[in-house]
């Protein structure tokens, strides 16, 4: 029963946390997002340059918090792959440093890996396999989960991923960045059925695309369109909630309506949410009580450990070290990675 203290810096948060199989005993969280906020997006320089600034500090309250010493640690895991390369190497640099000083065994994790074991951290029971639905800034993937380190990639974004949707209209409609929370809020006031948007349907294999396959684009240009119509007949101030919430209902609905043909077509009977999307509280309602109705159980993480965090990775990485899975401290850091591949990061 392993105790992984992780490190992760993939995108714009600097995030350590020690965890004793599922069980979570620091998760530290240093955000960037004020930094980020007035570019309108992460700046990738600056992330890395910020990494680097809050890392130390970052490592030694997850370590402080979880009451634990380094001898009680049994590894050191960090996230390599996907994400920002310079941002991902301030995590392995500090990662591979800390497993050579403290003579303790390295691990690199795949960051959508650790979205899809977030939900194990609360779930005692969890087994695969499932479905996942991993949705965040970067990615909208349907993934079978047969066990770990074994995914199947059954659907994804042709496109704008669910969260880049997110942040996209939000910024049509100048609400400040990270677009997400602040269209999930506003849509409380509106009403998601004052306009009616594409989800884009399902199309079956023949027809010449996979069926689980998502894309958001053509959602994002009916919003523009909507903004310069409601412009052009002089509808001031714009009905931006119920732009919102017209828009989120659009996004939901494409994303529930797959899950479910997907979990029908897998034979599968639990669903597990991942990534920042999955804060959505729209998402979470509509999942939970479609999954109620057709007798599936579904397994969302609580709000905290779906958007990025290090508690999820050393979730993963505690799993995989248990399998006697190990990386070298020579492995490198990769923009991109696709989930089949993770056995690669590992020598047994
Ligand atoms: O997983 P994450 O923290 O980082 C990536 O790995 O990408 O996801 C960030 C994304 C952003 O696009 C953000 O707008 C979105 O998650 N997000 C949300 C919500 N909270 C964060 N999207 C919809 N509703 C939310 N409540
Ligand atoms: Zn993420």
């Amino acid at each position: 029963m392993a105790t992984i203290l992780a490190i992760e810096t993939s995108c714009d948060e600097t995030a350590a946390a020690v965890v004793h199989r599922r069980q979570v005993l620091s998760s530290v969280v240093a955000s960037q997002i004020d930094l980020h906020r007035r570019y309108g997006g992460v700046v990738p320089e600056l992330a890395s340059r910020e990494h680097l600034l809050t890392i130390g500090d970052t490592v030694n309250e997850a370590l402080l918090k979880s009451q634990l010493g380094w001898a009680d640690i049994d590894a050191i895991a960090t996230t390599c792959a996907p994400g920002l390369v310079g941002a991902l190497l301030m995590g392995m640099s500090v990662g591979k440093t800390l497993a050579m000083v403290h003579q303790k065994p390295f691990l690199g994790v795949h960051h959508l890996e650790g979205h899809i074991y977030a939900a194990y951290l609360e779930q005692a029971n969890l087994k695969p396999p499932f479905l996942c639905l991993l949705v965040s800034g970067g990615h909208t993937s349907l993934i079978r989960v047969n066990g770990c380190g074994h995914y199947k990639l059954l659907g994804k974004t042709r496109d704008d991923a669910a969260g880049e949707a997110f942040d996209k209209v939000a910024r049509l409609l100048d609400l400040g960045y990270p677009g997400g929370p602040i269209i999930d809020r506003l849509a409380q006031q509106g009403n998601p059925k004052a306009f009616k948007l594409p989800e884009g349907n399902i199309s079956l294999p023949a027809g010449g695309y996979h069926p689980y396959d998502a894309s958001f684009s053509g959602l994002k240009t009916a919003v523009l369109r909507l903004i310069e119509r409601l412009h052009a007949e002089g509808a001031e101030p714009l009905p931006v909630a119920d732009i919102a919430a017209s828009f989120q209902h659009a996004v939901v609905n494409a994303l529930v309506k797959r899950v479910f043909r997907c979990a029908q077509d897998q034979e599968v009977s639990a669903i597990v949410l991942g990534g920042g999307v999955a804060a959505n509280s729209q998402l979470r309602q509509v999942l939970t009580q479609t999954a109620g109705e057709k007798g599936l159980s579904v397994h969302i993480p609580s709000l905290k450990f779906c958007t990025d965090n290090a508690a999820m990775i050393a979730c993963a990485a505690s799993e995989h070290f248990d399998q006697g899975h190990r990386s070298r401290l020579d492995l490198g850091v990769y923009s991109r990675l696709p989930l089949e591949q993770v056995a690669e990061l590992y020598q047994t």
